[in-house]
């Protein structure tokens, strides 16, 4: 491996537009925070960048549907994102957002430079355009029907309903999801990042130089580049973001794909004035913490930008993860099927690190995974309690019990004392071996051992037995126990760094300097520690069982409150109200129109005559099931011709958010003809 004499790292922007979550912290946010704490360790030169993705449509959504403008969403959710990573000690350098006057400018420049190098092409498309709003429309504010599944309420470029991917110009009958008007098509002028003119250059330098990488990251670009790249485009017709700097860049702004990652540049500016040092200097080495959703534009999009902006080095490795699902289902935001780190912490108050070890241990690092409060409780239980703090708590309270608190000298050490501080320093080899390859399951199990290793230690050496017998014995055992709990607090500062802060403090020991780790001196003899205290506590059943129920009533009450009913129509007057003649019948008949799908004849007794209806219903009801229904029927409603069949008059029927349909009929039988009013 070269030798770097930096390292810059990188986390994924989060989008302003809502707090975080579990999925979050463990698929990008606390991978990066223990590598960058363990390069610290090691007093390596390290700087973690972070900070909010702020552009982009859905933020203007949200602000739409929220009544506010765009800069009050991403103000709200920037400083709850922050104060979130902030409590759970992500520690980054500077955590900065891309609505600053610096990443304005950077992204501007940035632009121009590729735009005078030549590097973009320029391409005049139709689009759709609101007249009445006077703007191009984004995919996501255009909706109309679905052309495979006939849902209403598709938008440009997704059906919710069916989940089909959309083109705008797929909809049927599409409409400005601003106005309500049916957009024209218009001409518009982009600028395009031709990708396909970078892919010999992506296929060597992914496909031959970086085989090393993880093995989801390079299967994924292998993918994109064996299907063969296209021009894509990096501007918008929208008015929010980072302005397009060209004459006739009026109206549009950067694609936000194309500002966001510039936003790690801006953050270092803003925090160093040593800045090109980190992206320029060849012996920096540049690292993207990310999910698996965001491969493409970090393996494939930002460096060919960079590439073609010349002066920027690339990145040397994108250690992505895939997803962190919950209780069996995707983690999602508008469903309300997450664990938000802010309410986390007022429900486990001060057990931050319980859920970085769990989510460390437990990280989707090569395949999905899933997160559920039970196992939550049971790595909390079976190892932070039971193994970690259970030994960290003995030998801190048998060295007051029989030193007063004083690290006794050991005497000669037999075999089994030897061998344990053997296996001390190989677990922290290994633990540093898999920190190095970025393969965190595995080197928090390795820290985990040591603790395990030292409890094991006290187990068989049953000091608490030889204290009236052995007292040199006692001694050396617990000279050994001390310094395998000692070097806990190297070894676990990445993964746990409150913990390891707190046992530090226990132990009476300044700080951590990995180059310690495996030191079976590391506290000389003599040296006082302080007080033991609890490093964790025991988790209950009924504590897991309200999260649990906690997350069923939280995804139920989102479900309510966006459930699809329709807002009420204008008022209308008592006048208008008593023209309509509604009245109770009875179905006689009823058959299917033929060549239809949807319409029934039915034949109803109105009390005042017998007559036709053709009824929309045919889906919801066979037609020998709904005889001698009572009904409510409109009577005094203009006939119509559908389908040659003259209607004379409407069933009243009432429909659900996914177009059910049921019957809306008195609850006990009245006479035929009575009104309803
Ligand atoms: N906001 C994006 C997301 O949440 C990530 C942006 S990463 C950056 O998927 F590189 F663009 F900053
Ligand atoms: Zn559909």
């Amino acid at each position: 491996m070269t030798q770097f004499k930096r390292t810059l790292v990188t986390t994924a922007l989060p989008y302003a537009n809502g707090p975080v979550h579990i999925g979050h912290l463990a698929g990008v946010y606390i991978p990066a925070d223990i590598y960058v704490r363990y390069l610290r360790l090691k007093k390596k030169d390290v700087l973690l960048i972070g900070g909010s993705d702020e552009h982009g449509v859905p933020i203007t959504l949200k602000a739409r549907d929220e009544g506010v403008t765009p800069g009050d969403i991403v103000d709200k959710y920037h400083n709850l994102i922050k104060e979130s990573f902030e409590e759970f000690g992500i520690s980054f350098d500077i955590y900065s957002r891309t609505t600053t006057e610096t990443h304005h400018k950077t992204a501007s420049d940035f632009f121009k430079k590729l735009y005078y190098k030549g590097e973009f092409i320029e391409k005049e498309t139709e689009q759709y355009y609101d007249e009445k709003s006077d703007q191009f429309l984004a995919d996501r504010y255009i909706t109309g029907t679905c052309p495979h599944c006939n849902s209403e309420n598709a938008y440009g470029d997704q059906c919710e309903s069916c989940g089909t991917s959309l083109n705008a110009t797929d909809l049927i009958d599409p409409k400005s999801a601003i106005s309500g008007n049916i957009p024209i098509m218009k001409k518009t002028k982009h600028w395009y990042l031709p990708l396909d003119k970078h892919e010999p250059f992506l296929k060597q330098w992914i496909l031959k130089d970086h085989k090393e990488w993880k093995s989801n990251v390079y299967g994924q670009c292998k993918s994109w580049l064996d299907l063969g790249l296209q021009p894509r485009a990096v501007s918008r017709d929208l008015n929010w973001g980072v302005p397009v700097p060209l004459k006739d860049g009026e109206g549009k702004v950067l694609y936000v794909w194309f500002d966001a990652p510039i936003g790690y540049i801006s953050a270092t500016k803003e925090l160093t004035p040593d800045w090109e040092k980190y992206w320029k200097d060849k012996e920096t080495r540049l690292l993207h913490f990310i999910g698996k959703d965001n491969i493409v534009f970090h393996c494939i999009v930002f460096p060919s930008m960079l590439k073609a902006e010349g002066s920027f080095n690339l990145p040397d490795n994108v250690p992505a993860n895939e997803f962190l699902n919950l209780e069996g289902n995707k983690i999602s935001t508008s469903k309300n099927w997450a664990v938000w780190l802010h309410e986390y912490l007022r429900e486990f108050e001060g057990m931050q690190d319980v859920l970085r070890y769990v989510l460390t241990a437990n990280a989707p690092e090569t395949k999905d995974n899933d997160f559920t409060w039970k196992d939550f409780q049971a790595h909390n239980n079976n190892e932070l309690v039971a193994i970690y703090g259970n030994f960290v708590n003995r030998s801190v309270v048998l060295t007051h019990k029989y030193y007063k608190g004083e690290v006794p000298k050991a005497g000669e050490l037999k075999d089994f004392d030897r061998e344990t501080l053997t296996k001390m320093k190989e677990l922290t080899q290994k633990t540093e071996t898999a920190l190095d390859n970025f393969r965190f399951r595995e080197a928090v199990r390795e820290a985990i051992n040591l603790a395990r290793l030292g409890n094991k230690y006290l187990a068989d050496t049953e000091p608490w037995k030889l204290i009236k017998t052995d007292k040199e014995r006692v001694a050396t055992i617990m000279n050994v126990s001390l310094q395998i709990t000692a070097n806990l607090t190297i070894i676990t500062e990445p993964f746990m760094p409150f913990t390891a802060d707190r046992l530090r403090k226990m132990l009476n020991i300044p700080s951590a300097d990995w180059s310690e780790c495996g030191n079976p001196e590391l506290l000389k003899p003599g040296h006082i520690i302080g007080k033991a205290a609890f490093l964790f506590r025991k988790i209950e059943d009924d504590e897991i069982q309200k999260q649990y129920d906690k997350l069923i009533a939280s995804e139920k009450a989102n479900k309510i409150a966006n459930a699809d009913v329709k807002p009420s129509k204008d008022n209308i007057s008592f006048e208008e109200f008593t023209k309509m003649d509604i009245r109770t019948g009875t179905i006689l008949e009823a058959e299917k129109v033929p060549k239809t799908k949807k319409l029934l004849k039915i034949k109803v007794d109105t009390g005042i005559d017998e007559r036709t209806v053709v009824s929309g219903i045919a889906q919801f009801f066979e037609p020998q099931e709904i005889k001698g229904r009572q009904v409510a029927i409109m009577v005094n409603l203009a006939t119509r011709k559908i389908k040659g069949i003259e209607s004379q008059g409407m069933i009243l029927m009432a429909e659900d958010a996914d177009g059910k349909l049921v019957f809306v009929s008195p609850l006990n039988n009245v006479k035929n003809g009575s009104e309803i009013k």
